[in-house]
């Protein structure tokens, strides 16, 4: 059996991209293979977000020319946000990469695979024949595709509900890699997410890249927070979660249904970036400070125990000493449950490339460790509240440090550890399941997968421990 190799960077849209890449491999007889010298195809999905990112990819890249040496039959194909955006010219760099396609054209991959017909004879004969080929082009059929997704874990399963995102923040590469936002229809979501329950998925995170405005372009007239009630009666589902949302297209309609619908997780990701206005306006982000704050105010007024976190970016083109301490005072301010921080970096066709004054690469560096230490207080004083009380959590595995643990995350999205075996529930007695639960849990004796109570024992910076209720 031949067999492919998938290496993924950047964010959670690219690993599941990931999953229906692997998808398309397994349809058409492929294993996949961990090991780069064994595999038959390589495919780097790639991220262009951060210049970081980029140059990993670059540096695999030059890596693989060795082992393409050895093995001329081996295929490399570059999929994602880079091949997007570079396209073709990637062969002139790298002349070894067979196959280049974007984000939009995952479905493509199949024709590639197999060659223009699905009946091409023996495997051997398969795409080792065909020359270097691009697949970057508008495809609008794409989004309404359900596609044969691979899914990793078997707890958790990332479902995207649209492509795309017209937002232009002006210092973001992905309108221009993963073109304007089209969403697909609930018809098309609901039955995938219903699949995902028959195949006993738990939890679903919905996928986009700014969820709030879901269905905006559409003829259907289901918004997000409809699509949400809809998802929320399909049985078997027990956790709903959702990224990314736009603080300006929060709405008052999406608040009641967090608190509303028990399945939706308290938890939301709302990327503030900046916390000077002038900042704001200069990212193209359409909301000031004070408004932003207003979001988080209803947010906590109507779930009081929602956990909040975000994105920053430290040194924005001419941000100012001044502009900065105001990113540190909405730290302070708002205290988030977690941050993820970037220093600004440098993107192709952004606006932001061509502002004045980019602030030094060291002042950068410096504003963003001043950002992450100051969060690292907040996010452990937050855990530490947590120190003795009881906690739902979703069991998702073994835990990778410690195989006498098993791990899992709160409503709340903080990943809790706690000593147990995959195969037996140890005292399951004391285990407070819900009555379905405890129905299949006659069957199958194993924790993961369940919803249980852990009482959390210690709070650490980046996780919690705790012991089975
Ligand atoms: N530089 C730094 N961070 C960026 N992000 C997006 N583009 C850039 C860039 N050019 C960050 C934003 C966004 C997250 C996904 O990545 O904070 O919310
Ligand atoms: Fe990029 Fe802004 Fe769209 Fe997010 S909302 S993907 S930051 S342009």
């Amino acid at each position: 059996m031949p067999t492919v190799y998938i290496k993924t960077f950047g964010c959670q849209m690219n690993v599941h991209d990931s999953e229906k890449i692997s998808g398309i491999f397994s349809e058409s007889g492929y294993g996949q293979t961990e090991s780069v010298k064994d595999a038959d195809v390589i495919v780097l999905n790639t991220c262009s977000v951060r210049q970081k990112a980029e140059q990993k990819v670059y540096s695999d890249l030059g890596r693989l020319r060795l082992i393409k040496q050895k093995n001329p039959a081996l295929k490399i194909a570059v999929a994602g946000c880079i091949a997007q955006q570079i396209g073709s010219s990637l062969f002139k760099k790298f002349p070894y990469v067979d196959f280049v396609f974007g984000p939009g054209n995952i479905d493509k991959l199949e024709e590639w695979i197999n060659g223009r017909s699905k009946s091409t004879p023996a495997d051997s004969e398969r795409i080792l024949t065909r020359g270097q080929v691009t697949a970057l082009g508008d495809n609008p059929g794409y989004s309404a595709k359900t596609l044969p997704l691979k899914r990793e874990g078997r707890v958790k399963a990332w479902v995207s509900i649209m492509h795309g995102c017209d937002n232009f923040c002006s210092y973001c590469v992905v309108p221009y890699t993963r073109g304007r936002e089209r969403s697909r229809t609930s018809r098309d979501i609901c039955s995938e997410v219903q699949d995902i329950a028959g195949q006993g998925f738990k939890e679903i995170t919905l996928l986009g890249q700014n969820v709030n405005s879901y269905g905006r372009k559409q003829e259907e007239k289901t918004d997000f927070p409809d699509l949400l009630k809809v998802i929320h009666e399909v049985p078997g589902i027990e956790r709903i979660r959702f990224v990314t949302s736009h603080p300006r297209d929060l709405s008052e309609k999406l608040i009641d249904c967090i608190r509303d619908l028990h399945k939706i997780c308290e938890h939301i990701h709302l990327p503030i970036q900046a916390g000077s206005d002038r900042i704001l306006n200069l990212m193209n982000r359409r909301y000031t400070y004070q408004q932003y704050k207003e979001k988080i105010g209803m947010l906590r007024t109507a779930i009081p125990d929602i956990a909040i976190t975000t994105d920053i970016i430290a040194g924005f083109p001419g941000e100012t000493d001044e502009d900065f301490n105001y990113t540190i005072n909405a730290l302070k301010e708002i205290e988030f449950d977690g941050i993820f921080a970037f220093k600004y970096s440098e993107r192709p066709d952004t606006k932001a490339l061509n502002l004045p004054e980019h602030v030094d690469e060291d002042i950068k560096a410096q504003r963003l460790s001043q950002v992450l230490e100051l969060q690292a207080s907040i996010t452990y004083n937050k855990n530490k509240a947590l120190e003795g009380k009881a906690v739902e959590i979703l069991v998702e595995g073994v835990s990778e440090t410690d195989k006498h643990r098993l791990t899992g995350r709160t409503r709340t999205n903080k990943i809790v550890n706690f000593p147990g075996d995959p195969k037996n529930i140890r005292s399951s007695s004391s285990i407070r399941l819900s009555s379905s639960q405890a129905n299949r849990s006659k069957r199958k004796n194993s924790l993961i997968g369940r919803l249980i109570y852990v009482k959390i024992l210690e709070a650490k910076q980046h996780s919690l421990y705790g012991e089975l209720v």
